[in-house]
């Protein structure tokens, strides 16, 4: 089997991370990114001596130049500043918007087969960025959110229930942001929803507690935002893709008419393999879920006009 080759744009915590994970699992040979000179050869050399303790064999390489990610299988992006204290993801808009473009048409020239994965912010409007500056087609272009927002809604009911994470599912629909739709009565416990094993005040809590849980972690660690989680969510889909295992996760997508959206990223379970987003899996919302999807829609709709303005 020949090696797969996964770009990390952005050498910094969430970027080196994932790269962590991916080089450490034998997934695929990584290429690490960044614009500061000797940052990801440095964190490249570093993960690479690791190689013989953890015993892998994939290539680690750190570098400046674009020309050594040629042949990618999946673009990461990551590069971008990341939130500050008492900063909102919509504040970095702009500026992340330049990065993002810059650097998705510097990858996706080299790599034109490549599948792209966002994970910088405002995630859905960084997509959307990302689709323009590769002109790849919606299958290659996705944003890691749903499965990281899902995770901490899962942690957070294993928490509170005391049982293993691995036998939770959550449901997380729309935008990465304060508006984002976590679905309780199709977050279960082994197939059975959290609303017939919680009273409906600590549902709520769990629900607010995972809207927020971006801003929990940065007013926890004050100089910058998570990167454990977000790294083991991008690794998943990768994973995914990678193995073409036809993952069901929630992930930005573009829709074309599901959920009554029509030209907007927003998260939503789609099915995951080789090709990239191969399906968007539409389920049924009730009146209240469907207008919180789509007040969700309309927030990302903003941003991106912003970004057209
Ligand atoms: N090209 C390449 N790399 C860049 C560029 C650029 N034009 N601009 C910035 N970077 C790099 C920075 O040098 C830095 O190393 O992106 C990296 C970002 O790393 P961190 O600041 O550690 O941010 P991180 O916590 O990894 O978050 C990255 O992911 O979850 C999101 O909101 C988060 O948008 C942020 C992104």
């Amino acid at each position: 089997m020949s090696r797969h080759k996964v770009t990390v744009i952005g050498a910094g915590n969430v970027g080196a991370t994932a790269a962590q994970r991916i080089a450490e699992a034998g997934l695929a040979d990584v290429v690490l990114v960044d614009i500061v000179e000797g940052l990801p050869q440095g964190k490249g050399l570093d993960l690479a001596e690791a190689a013989p303790v953890v015993g892998h064999d994939a290539r680690v390489l750190g570098t400046n130049d674009y020309a050594d990610t040629a042949g990618s299988d999946i673009i990461v992006v990551t590069s971008g500043l990341a939130r500050q204290p008492g900063m909102s993801r919509d504040d970095l808009l702009t500026r992340n918007a330049g990065i993002v473009r810059a650097v998705v048409a510097a990858a996706a020239a080299v790599s034109p087969e490549a599948i792209l994965i966002i994970v910088t912010n405002p995630l859905d409007a960084m997509c959307h960025v990302a689709m323009e500056a590769s002109g790849f087609p919606r299958e290659r272009v996705l944003g890691m959110a749903g499965v990281l927002d899902s995770a901490r809604f899962r942690a957070f009911i294993a928490m509170e229930l005391g049982v293993s994470v691995e036998d939770t599912h959550a449901f997380v629909l729309g935008g990465h942001g304060d508006t984002m739709v976590p679905l309780p009565r199709y977050s279960t416990v082994a197939g059975i929803p959290i609303t017939e094993l919680l009273p409906p005040d600590r549902v709520q809590a769990l629900v607010d507690r995972t809207a927020k849980g971006g801003a929990e972690i940065v007013a926890l660690l004050k100089t910058g935002s998570a990167y454990y989680a977000p790294a083991a969510a991008t690794f998943e889909m990768v994973d995914a893709i990678l193995r073409d295992r036809k993952r069901v996760l929630p992930c930005a997508t573009l829709l074309t008419g599901e959920y009554g959206v029509d030209g907007l990223f927003v998260g939503v379970p789609v099915v995951l393999g080789a090709a990239g987003m191969e399906r968007v899996i539409e389920i049924r919302l009730c009146d209240d879920e469907a207008a919180a999807f789509q007040r969700s829609a309309a927030a990302v709709r903003e941003l991106v006009e912003v970004l057209h303005a």
